[in-house]
């Protein structure tokens, strides 16, 4: 089972999906938590190219390339092992971010977006996509008491582009009904995380009734 995580800045996907490891483990299965742009140490240096505040010239659909370049080798050198392996891969980010940002948000297309991740990531869509849906301006607001020291060349994006992620997600739920669930991220951090963890749980049941 593959499922990954989805949202805005700020949403706490990660500290759900540590939450959801350690009780995944505690029910006995072999999970993996695992994230993107990254992942890998091939992977993780291509991250380090795209996330560079100092790369300001990079361009558009460049980006978009690395992004997708950088999914395709945590693809093939972790997530596809360790699904092979029989493990439950949970993912920080995945394609949908590259609909939503590069897609959506810088202009791209998310056809177009989806087309180079298509060749990128074969028929590896998730099992069960989970989107956390917070008004940016929230998730912006909590970056920024959080980890003021520690903002990267998107975060300082202008709040229009954020929004324009935020619509951009809102276009693949309604492109991927099926595939993408989307959880209300304006509870507590408690509550997010007991919405999130009831779906990862109907889908590995589903997925044993197969
Ligand atoms: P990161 O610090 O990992 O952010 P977060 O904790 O919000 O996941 O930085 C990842 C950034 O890269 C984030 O702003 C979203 C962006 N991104 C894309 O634009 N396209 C992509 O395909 C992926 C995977 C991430």
């Amino acid at each position: 089972m593959f499922i990954t995580f989805e949202g805005g800045e700020g949403t706490g996907k990660t500290s759900i999906i540590n939450l959801i490891y350690q009780d995944l483990i505690k029910l006995g299965y072999k999970v993996y938590k695992t994230r993107e742009p990254g992942g890998s140490k091939i992977a993780e240096q291509i991250r380090d190219v795209i996330l560079d505040v100092k790369n300001t010239e990079l361009d558009y659909k460049a980006e978009a390339l690395l992004y997708a370049a950088s999914r395709r080798q945590h693809l093939m050198e972790v997530v596809k092992p360790k699904l092979d392996d029989g493990y439950v891969v949970l993912c920080d980010r995945y394609v949908d971010s590259s609909l939503a940002y590069q897609g959506y948000a810088r202009g791209l297309g998310i056809r177009e977006v989806l087309e180079i991740n298509r060749y990128a990531i074969d028929d590896y869509f998730p099992n069960l996509t989970i989107f956390i849906d917070l008004d940016p301006k929230v998730g912006i607001e909590r970056i920024q008491s959080n980890r003021s020291s520690d903002l990267n060349r998107l975060d300082l994006e202008r709040m229009a582009f954020h929004n324009k992620v935020y619509e951009g997600y809102h276009e693949l739920v309604k492109m991927y009904p099926e595939r993408i669930k989307v959880v209300n991220g304006h509870q507590t951090l408690e509550e997010v995380y007991k919405s999130c963890y009831k779906l990862v749980l109907e889908t590995l049941n589903k997925g044993k009734d197969k």
